[in-house]
């Protein structure tokens, strides 16, 4: 394992002003995705989608990486250029999610358990070739009455941290994700002590795993309340309850927290995010990691329509910049009126 190497790609990744779009909706999210705009998510529509966000000029200054689905690692652009070598060409770090999505966790009602750890050492060599240098796979955590249980939460952290060991094998930085899902109308409270839990065996277990901290970052859930609670927080009541959480339980050597947007509004995504950055004094840096927060807005100016190719392009260009600014605190409101 080069360990010089693998810590030195993570900290590209989080490197100050910039974060990670995550662009590795599965085929049937992106269908999902598309419905929304009235597309059909064919083979040739999701490949010239991607090819759009990657053509994005002036993306390089607030996009380290971008995570790509198996399907996108293998495609090339127009003009036969491959999808990673037109990211990393401008100085960009290509990812793959390598989990094969959740699946029921057996005798345990409504919990799930990521699977895709058969032959996943293969897959990651093969994924390291085409270009990849970092890997996501992302478990999913419930709230509900009873849940997440504890067999829930083993297994999904036993499962991240084999990925995490089996990726540095490779040369690959792993980004853990354990995502405690927004779906539920528990309050923050209730967020704050299960996300603790969740990150606490996950460390406990990527410790025991010898997974080498320094050389993987993390992407969690921020602590909020959950989507049908009636007492929803404040963005300081969030930025403070994460911060706080996230000192208690994730060690100072992970050189990053990379967070998901999970369902969050747009702005709302980078008010949370800048917020936190203001607080100040972390061990790691606070960066994102989002999907749905930066192409939301995205998708709709497209509409799958090669038309709109440049109004696309602009608004993600805007959302990558606000949430660059998110990076220092710096993102004021009225960036958002302000035409990119
Ligand atoms: P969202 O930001 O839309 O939650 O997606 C991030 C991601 O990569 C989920 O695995």
């Amino acid at each position: 394992m080069d360990k010089e190497q693998l810590a030195s790609t993570a900290q590209a990744l989080v490197a100050q002003g910039k974060g990670i779009l995550a662009a590795d909706e599965s085929t049937r999210t992106l269908q999902q995705r598309f419905d929304s705009i009235g597309l059909e998510a064919t083979e040739d529509n999701r490949r010239s989608y991607r090819e759009l966000l990657f053509r994005t000029t002036g993306m390089e200054e607030f996009i380290s990486g971008v995570i790509l689905y198996d399907e996108t690692i293998r495609q090339s652009a127009a003009d036969g250029t491959a999808l990673p070598k037109l990211l990393s060409d401008r100085g960009v770090i290509p990812g793959i999610k390598s989990d094969s999505g959740p699946v029921d966790l057996t005798g345990f009602p409504g919990e799930k358990v990521t699977s895709g750890l058969d032959g996943l050492a293969d897959r990651l060599a093969e994924w390291a070739r085409l270009g990849a240098r970092f890997s996501k796979w992302r478990a999913v955590i419930a709230i509900g009455e009873g849940i997440p249980t504890s067999m829930c939460i083993e297994a999904n952290a036993h499962a991240l941290a084999r990925n995490a060991a089996l990726s540095q094998e490779a040369g690959i930085v792993p980004i853990v994700e354990p995502e405690v899902l927004m779906a539920g109308d528990h309050d923050i409270e209730r967020c704050e002590e299960v996300t603790a839990a969740v990150l606490s065996a996950q460390y406990s277990e990527l410790i025991a795993q010898r997974v080498f901290l320094e050389g993987s970052l993390l992407k969690p859930n921020m602590v909020l309340a959950g989507q049908d609670c009636s007492r929803q927080a404040s963005v300081e009541e969030v930025a403070e309850a994460t911060v706080r959480c996230f000192k208690r339980t994730v060690p100072a050597a992970v050189p990053g927290i990379v967070f998901l947007s999970g369902g969050q509004g747009p702005q709302e995504a980078t008010e949370h995010l800048n917020a936190m950055n203001a607080i100040g004094g972390c061990p790691w840096q606070l960066s994102f990691s989002y999907g749905r927060a930066l192409l939301e807005p995205v998708l709709v100016a497209w509409s799958g329509e090669m038309a709109n190719a440049e109004a696309a392009q602009k608004a993600f260009y805007h959302r990558a910049r606000c949430n660059g600014a998110a990076r220092s605190g710096g993102y004021t409101a009225a960036m958002e009126s302000v035409a990119a």
